[in-house]
């Protein structure tokens, strides 16, 4: 018997005006504590099915199926019942660090702002609870990186604050959108080795998208490809790389994998494996 999922997503669809659907009958379930990777080109539809999720879509978006955390639907939920998902049960991280920070604001006082928020703690208990949690996310100083502004610090301590403040209360679910992408990659290595430190420490379920199958495959045990709007395969990182069956997880696979490319020979790209159907085809 297998545990009940903490989110299941089934048959998602996602439409703006009269345009085909940016997303398509998309189903997966995330298991407590499990980490699942989205991996897709630009375009194919990964914030958005992240911010249906997260119940963040502007109202113009026209959303059907199901989307249920627990025993709840999140679909057609209120804009104000959302918001007690969001930060508490299901948290975000978004690749640019500044959109979660306030620059007006010391370190320290927003992450605890997130804190009292949800958990209407003391100050006292806030403020070590806060200087706890900068440490859990690798920081030697936590006291001088809580006294310092945003913009005194570096992209990467950035966004290994905004990590901090994604699970200081403890979620269930933190929804990682390209995080790292942004990043230079000694830098991006490092805030994933955070991540991954944090996510086991508080217990917490990961949704990783990227388009990037190398990162997911140091954090992820299982991965959905997603191609124009559709989920077109899905497996562990294991089966993912051992026998992608998609022509386009294929593609992905050999340009993850430089020991495919023969010597001298170019990189592939994914075009090589993965041709699309015409427009009118679809
Ligand atoms: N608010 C919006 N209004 C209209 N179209 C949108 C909106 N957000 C995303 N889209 C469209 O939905 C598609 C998928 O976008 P997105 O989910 O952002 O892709 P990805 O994150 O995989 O790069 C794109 O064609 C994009 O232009
Ligand atoms: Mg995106």
């Amino acid at each position: 018997m297998t545990a009940s999922p903490l989110l299941d997503v089934r048959d998602l669809t996602v439409a703006f005006g009269r345009r085909p659907p940016a997303v398509r009958g998309v189903s997966f379930t995330v298991a407590p504590g499990q980490r699942l990777g989205l991996i897709g080109e630009s375009g194919s539809g990964k914030t958005v099915t992240s911010l249906a999720i997260m119940g963040l879509l502007p109202d113009y978006a026209r959303v059907t199926g199901s989307i249920r955390l627990g025993d709840a639907e999140l679909v057609g939920r209120s804009d104000r019942s959302m918001a007690e998902v969001r930060g508490d049960e299901i948290t975000m991280i978004f690749q640019e660090p500044m959109t979660a920070l306030d620059p007006t604001m010391r370190c320290g006082r927003q992450v605890a702002e997130v804190l009292r928020l949800h958990a209407g703690a003391e100050a006292g208990p806030a403020r070590e609870r806060v200087l706890a949690m900068l440490a859990e996310v690798g920081f030697d100083d936590p006291e001088r990186v809580a006294d310092s502004y945003p913009h005194q610090l570096s992209g990467g301590q950035r966004q290994r604050v905004v990590t901090a403040m994604a699970l200081i209360n403890s979620p269930d679910l933190v929804i990682c959108d390209e995080p790292t992408t942004a990043l230079d990659v000694t830098v991006q290595a490092r805030v994933l080795q955070v991540l991954d430190r944090v996510l086991t420490l508080e217990n917490a379920a990961c949704l990783f998208i990227t388009h990037d199958l190398a990162v997911v495959s140091q954090l992820c045990s299982d991965i959905l490809v997603m191609l124009d709007g559709e989920i077109v395969e899905a497996g562990s990182t294991a089966e993912i790389f051992d026998a992608p069956q998609h022509p386009y997880t294929r593609g992905l696979v050999a340009t993850a994998r430089l020991d495919l490319v023969p010597p001298g020979g170019r990189l592939p790209t994914v075009d090589d494996f993965y041709t699309r159907p015409a427009e009118g085809a679809r």
